[in-house]
């Protein structure tokens, strides 16, 4: 029967993973996949990381199942660290989940089983696996303007003016920072007009939240989302520890859904749970207990923040680079967005020739990873730009 089976074509940020590792050329720029690179082009374990691990190996006594909701006081840790003292605890059903992807299909499963006929509400451009996992979730799928690549510039109005059709119950996804895949984040002033339309007709925000601490800071990259923690009585957030803690292959993350009571608290905290165990049963631990941790101790949580504010420095800094050299090929906005991806204006075609012809890997939509650059190959990839323009 299988034989009857549609081809699927492979995920195309997938795809570039193996695509790149396949190509022998010695001068190949890798731009794809929002991985953190360093100078040298490697993803190493951070070094709390690393700690974290060897304490975990000697002092872990025992691998017995920890339920459905994973660990909790890992999600209690990342809680308190998202929300900061922005909503009573009292009023969050939290759960750990296999990565921020997993953590995304959680919140769309949930919206579901509470709102059956509502509707999600997309601003695009976005990450690519955003539409699938909600529609994969049977959630039916509104698109919003939120960027033109053309003009490197945010479509707020047409987006709030696209939402004033949505109904009261829809849910609004919104990127909480180092938007992918443009980087271009809203202002506080921008998340206040956002929270008092989404407050005023009804809906229900869901904040994907990957890449904090890679864009502005820690504090700076919670800061527009903790504006709605604050003021909207019900919401959801997905939290990653993919990227600012370097587990992606570890598939850590959580939900959080802010609700009205601690009874509402209750019967979320429940829903979650069988959602869970009817999905894959429960979590993988190792991710947690590291970042638990790291998250409990004081110096692990030290050493864990410089190592981050270093990652995000270099992003910065070569973001800096690209705006400066590269103000002939219109890429000043890059030095204005943040995290690891800039959308830039390159056709498919474009694109193409620079992987065939230049060895540079990137998204077909022209999204670049910013930390696939080094001092050395920013030159190169800028070169590369100037050929295919
Ligand atoms: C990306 O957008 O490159 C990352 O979030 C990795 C992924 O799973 O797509």
């Amino acid at each position: 029967m299988f034989e009857s089976l549609a081809a699927e074509a492979p995920d195309p940020l997938l795809a570039l993973i193996a695509a790149y590792r396949e190509d022998p050329r010695p001068d190949k720029i890798d731009l794809g996949v929002g991985v953190y690179r360093n100078a040298n082009g490697d993803t190493p374990i951070m070094q709390a990381v690393k700690a974290a691990e060897q304490t975990l190996w000697q002092t872990q006594t025992t691998k017995a199942y920890l339920g459905a909701h994973g660990d909790i006081e890992y999600s209690a840790a990342v809680r308190d660290m998202v929300f900061s003292d922005t909503v009573d605890p009292a009023l969050i059903a939290m759960m750990q989940t296999p990565g921020g992807t997993g953590g995304l299909r959680i919140a769309a499963d949930l919206y579901k089983v509470t709102c059956p006929e509502g509707k999600i509400w997309v601003g695009l451009p976005t990450w690519p696996n955003h539409l699938p996992v909600f529609s994969a979730a049977g959630l039916s799928i509104r698109e919003l303007p939120y960027f033109d690549v053309a003009s490197q510039g945010l479509q707020l109005d047409a987006m709030i003016d696209g939402l004033r059709e949505a109904r009261a119950g829809d849910a609004v996804l919104l990127h909480g920072c180092c938007h992918n895949p443009t980087g271009a984040d809203l202002s506080l002033e921008q998340w206040r007009r956002i929270g008092e339309l989404l407050a005023e007709r009804e809906l229900l925000p869901i904040i994907d939240m990957a890449y904090y601490g890679l864009g502005q800071g820690l504090e700076e990259d919670l800061a527009g989302a903790r504006l709605l923690m604050a003021s909207m009585p019900e919401l959801i957030v997905v939290s990653s520890c993919s990227k600012n803690f370097g587990i992606y292959r570890d598939r850590l993350g959580s939900i959080f859904a802010k609700t009205r009571s601690p009874e509402a608290a209750a019967k979320v905290h429940a829903t979650l749970g069988s959602i869970s165990r009817r999905s894959y049963s429960m979590p993988p631990d190792h991710g947690a207990a590291v970042v638990r941790s790291i998250l409990h101790s004081p110096d692990l949580r030290r050493i864990w923040r410089e190592e981050l504010d270093a990652m995000r420095d270099d992003l910065n800094g070569l973001r800096q680079r690209l705006a400066t050299e590269g103000s002939d090929l219109g890429l000043e906005a890059v030095g204005a967005q943040f995290g690891m991806f800039s959308t830039l204006r390159l056709s498919p075609e474009q694109v193409r020739t620079l992987r065939e012809a230049h060895g540079v890997y990137m998204a077909g939509s022209g999204r670049i990873n910013i930390a696939g650059l080094n001092e050395e190959t920013v030159p190169l990839f800028l070169q590369a730009l100037r050929a295919v323009h």
